[in-house]
């Protein structure tokens, strides 16, 4: 798996059903007319759960047929039933995904989502036969007072539940202060924290050495080939670039060089 870049773009709670369309056949006519691309990378984007079907109906549009896989932003742990508002991994799957954003910053700062509700909608999602892409990373705080390895070190312990592997999981390392502010980490900084995981994963999985590490905050067409080029680094999950089809397909080419 780590032989190619994921590159995983987050729509979060942005746009209109038709904007939603256009931008996924953007995307997706894009890579099509520059099929190179694709040796280098594996594409996902995750819109919003109301946008899912019409986004993975518009990516299986261009002739060659579906070049970027479908994702979700979150999923619930718990199979089905009396939970409004929920929406399980079995149906993600029945609407097209292969992959779920769990854990993301977002969802731990609003939500008030805990590791280990993390790790049990991760369990469910690996279950069901999506990808989880799990988010660690520091707050500016943490950060500040060099507390970064410890929080990811506890997030990566309580988040990934037993059973992941590198076939059903990815991990994303978003520093919150990095996410949505135009702050990229330094690349030194990057390097530590990824060579870090991959240590951490080790003591704990088998084919740790496969597990894909995806740097994700602020990263853009002009960042992206400085951050691929880290050791550890096996793509990216990108918010505001993802929304504009010539920014993400930018950072597909830079990633794939
Ligand atoms: P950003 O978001 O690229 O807008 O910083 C990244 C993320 O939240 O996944």
């Amino acid at each position: 798996m780590r032989s190619k870049k994921l590159i995983a773009g987050n729509w979060k709670m942005n746009g209109t059903l038709a904007e939603a369309r256009a931008l996924a056949v953007g995307i997706a006519d894009g890579l099509e007319s520059e099929l190179s691309l694709l040796e280098g990378c594996d594409f996902v984007v995750c819109p919003p759960f109301v946008h899912v079907g019409a986004v993975g109906a518009a990516l299986a549009e261009p002739v060659g047929g579906a070049v970027v896989s479908l994702g979700a932003q979150d999923c619930a742990a718990v199979e089905n039933g009396a939970y409004t508002g929920d929406v399980s991994a079995a149906m993600l799957v029945d609407a097209g995904c292969d992959y779920v954003i769990l854990g993301h910053s977002e969802r731990r700062q609003y939500h008030k989502e805990t590791d280990s509700l993390i790790a049990a909608k991760a369990k469910a999602a690996q279950a069901a036969g999506l990808i989880t892409i799990i988010c660690v990373g520091e707050s500016e705080d943490e950060r500040a007072s060099d507390a970064q390895d410890a929080v990811v070190a506890a997030q990566l312990a309580a988040s990934i539940p037993d059973g992941a592997t590198a076939q059903n999981c990815v991990i994303a390392y978003e520093p919150v202060w990095a996410i949505g502010t135009g702050k990229t980490a330094r690349v030194e900084d990057v390097a530590a924290m990824h060579l870090f995981i991959r240590e951490k994963l080790k003591e704990r999985l088998a084919d740790s050495a496969q597990m894909r590490i995806l740097y994700g905050g602020s990263v853009k067409p002009d960042n992206t080939g400085d951050l691929m080029r880290v050791d550890h680094v096996d793509g990216a999950l990108i918010g505001g670039a993802s929304l504009k089809a010539d920014q993400y397909l930018g950072i597909a080419r830079a990633a794939g060089k």
